[in-house]
């Protein structure tokens, strides 16, 4: 009997490890011969950790199993597929993940992360053997032509980031993917690391052949330890097995890589200080021109692309670009893993093409809030993403229809809060967040940040409300046109969404102090 136990971080959280252990003991216990596969996870939060039978061709779905679960599974006869109370019947008909597009996630789940049998088994591979073949430039016009843009956050044109490398003069030319994970309510870059570490090797690999880089380096936080075992062993298998190294596929074009692990700094995902940590200096943000595609890593041209961008390059290369591009709505082509957190029914991972309304996203897959409150606000886009009204939630899942409400989807991470949430405290957490994690290059971020702490508490304790809200206002406008990078520059998004929107909330009581 063959049975499928998660290894990913948020599964052993909920002790896929010991339930594996369980397992084991109750087959041996029982004289029953089954051979226990540790695979990603599917992304399906609320059931982990979710084990799967597999009974003919069929995987079995139960979960959330603990430990204490598993003599009752063996009990109900789940080796074959028995009722249960925590039986959820095939896992690919589970609406939450059958109703999915599954592109970049394609195997996340279904596969043990270091087989590269499996990952074969699956189409892995298919995109790198067509781009060995191909000519660079007409490898970036494929990526150029499925309309991909960067999963980071910022949107641009990843075929374009690539052609200015490409053109781009320089003997020596590195392609970086930023895995330095940071916003909060964000696991898609972790769960491709641990899930399917192939498809990012893959999607550098063909990236090199795109650009002229001969070396990769994936740069990652030390709080994602799991992430950074999985994918060191998956690289030297893809060298031993000659997808890395001096001939690609037995190309006679170079390509190796390697994982490099920074200390958590979140001003370390921003690609110009996420540099610098790679070069062993402090990760101070540089100000840009030039950038990285003409003057990167060690000064030669660089490409840096998220995770989720790279692991998208594959599926493009291999079903061709018009295939990905017929997925998505106006410049947003192809499909995006939404990564829903918060106070929610059903937390997890959800891959779809750009279009959804926020919406349907909160109340229909998300299933509203865990606590069966109203929701208050979503926040869309990490830490410095704008917090979303029910009146918005008609917005589509768009970078340009969030831009144009003041918002954005940046990696795509939605945290959703019910109606206890106090949108003034939220407000002041974003100041919190950028004074903390301000890099201290410029002064609007660095001073800023701490002055909007202060002002907020000012409000809170109900001390010239209205002087201070201006000043708030004031100070956004400043940080938002003044700052050098994205912290400082779009800290003012959550704080002013939540004074938009919550005007309530920054309304105090009577002044306890003048
Ligand atoms: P940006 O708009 O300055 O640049 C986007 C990318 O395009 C960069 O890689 C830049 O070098 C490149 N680029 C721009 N013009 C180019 C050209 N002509 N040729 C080639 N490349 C070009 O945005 P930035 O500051 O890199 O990113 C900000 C975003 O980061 C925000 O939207 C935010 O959502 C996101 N973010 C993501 C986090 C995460 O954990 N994934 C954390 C914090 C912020
Ligand atoms: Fe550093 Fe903040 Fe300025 Fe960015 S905005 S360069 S994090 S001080």
């Amino acid at each position: 009997v063959k049975i499928y136990v998660p290894r990913d971080t948020a599964a052993l959280a909920l002790g896929a490890n010991k339930v594996a252990a369980a397992i084991e003991r109750e087959a041996q216990a029982r004289g029953l011969d089954v051979a226990i596969v540790r695979n990603g996870s599917h992304g399906m939060h609320w059931l982990e950790p979710l084990v799967e039978v597999v009974v003919g061709d069929e995987r079995i779905a139960y979960g959330p199993v603990k430990a204490t679960d598993v003599p009752s599974l063996f009990e109900a006869g789940f080796v074959t597929g028995g009722a249960h109370p925590l039986c959820h019947g095939p896992t690919k008909d589970i609406p939450f993940l059958k109703q999915q597009t599954r592109l970049t996630f394609a195997r996340c789940g279904l596969t043990d992360p270091l087989s590269l049998d499996d990952y074969r088994a699956l189409r892995g591979l298919a995109g790198l053997e067509k781009a060995v073949a191909m000519a660079p430039a007409d490898i970036v016009a494929e990526v150029t032509d499925s309309g991909l843009r960067g999963r980071g956050g910022a949107g641009f044109p990843t075929g374009i980031k690539w052609k200015t490398v490409l053109e781009a003069a320089g003997d020596r030319k590195y392609i970086v993917c930023n895995a330095d994970e940071g916003d909060s309510g964000t696991f898609a870059d972790r769960m491709i690391m641990e899930g399917d570490p192939f498809v990012l090797i893959e999607g550098m690999a063909i990236a090199g052949l795109a650009t002229g880089a001969t070396k990769g380096f994936i740069y990652t936080r030390s709080e994602y330890p799991h992430a950074i075992a999985v994918m060191s062993e998956a690289i030297e298998i893809a060298r031993k097995a000659g997808v890395l190294g001096p001939s690609v596929l037995g190309s006679g074009r170079a390509f190796d890589m390697e994982v490099r692990v920074g200390a958590g700094a979140y001003v370390c995902g921003e690609e110009t200080s996420l540099l610098n940590s790679l070069e062993g200096k402090r990760g101070v943000v540089r100000a840009k021109p030039p950038l990285p595609a003409h003057k990167g890593l060690f000064d030669c041209p660089t490409v840096i692309n998220n995770v989720i961008s790279l692991a998208s390059v594959p599926v493009i290369l291999d079903r061709g670009a018009a295939h990905y591009r017929d997925f998505g709505m106006g410049r947003s082509r192809g499909t995006i893993p939404i990564q829903i957190a918060g106070n929610v029914k059903h937390g997890g991972l959800y891959e779809t093409a750009f279009g959804l309304s926020l919406g349907e996203i909160v109340d229909q897959i998300a299933g509203g809030t865990a606590s069966g409150r109203p929701v208050k606000a979503v926040q869309v886009g990490g830490p410095l993403g704008a917090y979303f009204p029910r009146a918005l939630f008609d917005t589509p899942f768009d970078y340009e229809a969030f831009a144009a409400k003041d918002g954005l989807i940046g990696h795509a991470g939605i945290v959703v809060f019910d109606d206890t949430a106090d949108m003034l405290h939220q407000a002041r957490f974003a100041m919190e967040f950028c004074a903390i994690e301000s890099c201290g290059k410029c002064t609007p971020c660095r001073i800023g940040s701490t002055r909007g702490v202060e002002v907020a508490d000012k409000i809170a304790r109900g001390i010239e409300p209205e002087k201070n809200r201006e000043l708030l206002a004031d100070l956004c406008n400043t940080m938002k046109f003044g700052s050098l990078c994205a912290l400082g520059g779009f800290t003012p998004y959550p704080v002013m969404s939540a004074m938009t929107h919550f005007p309530d909330d920054f309304s105090p009581a009577p002044a306890v102090q003048a």
